[in-house]
């Protein structure tokens, strides 16, 4: 879905001055950055971001399987730092710890650099929302009303929250430690009632302000055509039992904001070590707790993505460049 929503503002942006894809990319991210907060049921992509980083990620994305694993074969030798042949839980978690930490680092420098060319101490308010939604300021009454400009109108209005909840001195200036909390909420404690907010917000399809068994599990999971209740995997059976005895705790039949606050990780959540436990368990073909080179490689298409696996994001993501 966000993919159509991607292509369809990529090509509507050749015609309206909106903004350039890069940006159009992080605000579509925008939306789902909530997600690393809830969800343990691990979708492909979340896993290659995390154990690659989300540029590199993008970039094995495009690779045929061959140079994929090649690859893959070089950062599992970098992975086992103490070389013994066995990358270990240890060392898998400092590994991803790693790469969410380079990719948040590169990321603010990139949009702080963009938003801010001259180095200042701040961003202000008004300086962001020009560079990212003036555009908007050319749009008609019925552009703005349209699905198109009902998005812009959206993102607009996140992002107007989300930099007031950043906004550690209520000047409506961000300095560079805010500015990386309002772009990475997910990774600072102190943004954690806006993630709750929007993680809230992105479940609850029917806008009444509370999730509901369908949205909670609609958020994690999608039938096929004519599937019904019971040939849903099991994983998804228990979600609705997860559902109907821990998530709803007053047990009104939806989640409400503190419910939803329950819900997603904890402050100090480890989610580096969650990740790696789950990926040794996926690929630890002998239960012995660690990974040779030829387990990870065996399972290369949990580690990283190629064009084989990944086709249609590779085919989408042509708009980018
Ligand atoms: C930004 O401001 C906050 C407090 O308002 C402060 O803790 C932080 O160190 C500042 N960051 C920078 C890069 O100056």
């Amino acid at each position: 879905m966000l993919t159509t929503l991607f292509v369809a503002l990529a090509v509507t942006a050749v015609f309206a001055g909106v903004p350039n894809p890069e940006e159009t990319k992080r605000l579509m991210d925008h939306l789902s950055d909530a997600e690393h907060y809830r969800n343990e049921h691990h979708n492909k992509q979340f896993d290659h971001d995390a154990f690659l980083g989300e540029d590199q990620a993008k970039t094995f994305d495009q690779l045929p399987p061959e140079e994929s694993k090649r690859r893959l074969g070089i950062i599992v030798d970098k992975i086992d730092s103490d070389q013994d042949g066995f990358v270990s839980l240890v060392e898998l978690k400092d590994w991803i710890r790693y790469t969410q930490k380079r990719y948040i680092e590169e990321d603010v420098d990139r949009h702080w650099q963009q938003h801010n060319p001259n180095n200042e101490e701040f961003i202000t308010w008004e300086t962001y929302r020009k560079n990212v939604y003036g555009f908007m300021n050319d749009m008609t009454e019925n552009e703005l009303r349209n699905n198109e400009g009902f998005t812009y109108s959206n993102l607009l209005k996140r992002d107007r929250r989300r930099w007031v909840y950043a906004d550690s001195d209520k000047d409506d200036a961000l300095n560079r430690t805010d500015f990386a909390g309002f772009l990475h909420p997910e990774d600072h404690g102190t943004m954690r009632d806006v993630v709750v907010l929007e993680t809230l917000e992105d479940i609850d399809k029917d806008k009444d302000g509370k999730v509901s068994l369908e949205e909670y599990i609609g958020d994690m999971y999608k039938p096929e055509e004519g599937e019904s209740e019971e040939d849903e995997p099991d994983w998804v059976k228990q979600e609705r039992e997860q559902f109907a005895g821990y998530r709803d705790s007053d047990k009104d039949g939806f989640m409400d904001e503190h419910e939803v606050r329950d819900w997603i990780a904890p402050a100090e959540f480890d989610h580096a070590e969650a990740e790696a436990r789950h990926l040794v368990f996926e690929a630890d073909a002998d239960a012995d707790e660690k990974l040779t080179k030829a387990e990870i490689l065996d399972k290369y298409d949990l580690f990283v993505g190629s064009q084989a696996t990944d086709f249609g994001e590779a085919l989408a993501r042509h708009d980018e460049f």
